[in-house]
């Protein structure tokens, strides 16, 4: 078999985001400015949204929303441990506590799970890793796993029933979509919560480079995410500096500086317009592949829940059936590797993590279902440009593998 190279993925830029870019570094606008608000109104339509604030990531957007929505020092958040870094860390950055959550099979938060939960923190018995007491328990932050979306309908019941604040990290979801049932309407993810946070990191559905996005329809949490992305000045910079602004500010709280730039504003304009163009190609591409891979027995393709889901298809992660092979997941990673194929795993849970572990003595057991699917998850490539070709020649590489070391 001829070594082909296929990157992990790659970002889909024209000229029309160059060109953009270029009349932005023309103007002499160069940080948050009238791109910034293009793209914050356009954002906000996509999505039907109230408000969309336009920040420098999606961790940005975690940590804004869970202080505007009132997380304090010592406070409980829900969170699943099947995540990345960000949604956790945020967390941590106002020194509330992570209290983690198993996942189902989809590979987003247990809802069941989460119930129980609250319901075992609530008796004040031993949770999650956890030992009393507990501080007050204020949040649930859902992550949609590769853009297929949480069990959002349950969530919701779950946050109105104890009174909890829902966060939705919608890194993963743009476009995604979902409804409770046939007879419900389609939503978009990011959409169902009190506040929705969007990633534009350069490997996300569309990106700006860097950049996020949080979405809210309260009038409140979004002053507040807006005051708190510029060091809690009550006038921005673009108003400051603008003919329309006042040199005049005041500081009414000790605020980040989270703020997008009008550069990265300019590519995201263009990305969001052919976002949906970019979600069917992704959607085409993870068809071919489970029509490659369907039937192979070393291999589990993700299920679509087609009835329930519009997937964004950000990642393609495949499980191997390692009691079919005679190797382990790193191996068959290298495999790949040797074969030219870019490939990632997403994640190693979170409370399997040194810091976690150390910080809270969690321990490996405690989240059997995560814990299981991570070692043998294996994320393929899969981005907008992605060539048939080159997804029958990763298709082939698995077959290959799985031949040679099937047992
Ligand atoms: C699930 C999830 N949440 C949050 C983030 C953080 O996004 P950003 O890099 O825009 O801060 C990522 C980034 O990969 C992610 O995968």
């Amino acid at each position: 078999m001829e070594v082909r190279r296929v990157p992990f993925f790659k970002p889909s830029i024209s000229t029309d985001e160059i060109d953009e870019v270029v009349d932005t570094l023309r103007s002499g606008w160069l940080t948050t400015g009238p791109k910034v608000r293009q793209f914050e109104t356009e954002f906000a339509g996509a999505v039907n949204a109230r408000h969309a604030i336009a920040l420098n990531s999606c961790t940005a957007a975690l940590h804004l929303a869970l202080e505007a929505v009132g997380v304090e020092s010592g406070d409980l958040v829900i969170v699943p441990t099947m995540t990345f870094a960000a949604t956790a860390e945020v967390i941590r950055y106002l020194n509330a506590v992570p209290l983690f959550v198993d996942c189902d099979q989809t590979l987003c938060i247990d809802p069941l799970k989460v119930r129980e939960a609250i319901e075992s923190i609530s008796a004040g018995n031993p949770t999650g890793g956890l030992k009393p007491p507990f501080g007050k328990l204020k949040a649930i932050i859902p992550m949609h796993y590769g853009g297929h979306c949480c069990r959002m309908d349950e969530l919701i019941e779950i946050g109105a029933k104890y009174d909890l604040k829902i966060i939705e990290d919608a890194a993963h979801g743009f476009p995604a979509y979902y409804r409770a049932d046939q007879e419900s309407e389609w939503k978009h993810a990011g959409t169902f919560s009190d506040v929705g946070c969007f990633s534009f990191y350069a490997n996300k559905c569309i990106t700006t480079g860097e950049g996020g996005m949080a979405v809210t329809d309260d009038d409140d949490l979004a002053d507040r995410i807006r005051l708190m992305s510029l060091h809690g000045m009550n006038n921005d910079a673009w108003k400051r500096y603008s003919d329309r602004g006042s040199w005049y500010y005041e500081i009414v709280a000790a605020g980040f500086k989270y703020n997008m730039t009008d550069i990265a504003a300019a590519i995201g304009i263009h990305q969001l317009r052919k976002a949906e163009m970019f979600r069917r190609k992704r959607a085409a591409v993870a068809g071919r592949y489970s029509e490659q891979l369907s039937g192979l027995p070393a291999v589990e393709t993700p299920q679509d829940y087609t009835n329930t889901r519009i997937n964004s298809w950000h990642l393609y992660s495949i499980r191997l059936n390692l009691d079919r092979l005679t190797i382990d997941r790193a191996a068959f990673i290298e495999e790949l590797v040797k074969r030219g194929v870019g490939c990632s795993v997403h994640w190693k849970p979170l409370h399997m993590q040194p810091y976690y572990q150390d910080s809270y003595g969690l321990e490996a057991g405690l989240f059997p279902v995560a814990e299981s699917e991570w070692r043998r998850l294996v994320s393929l490539p899969i981005f907008p440009d992605m060539t048939f070709d080159e997804v029958d020649y990763v298709g082939g590489a698995i077959k290959s593998i799985a031949d040679d070391y099937s047992c």
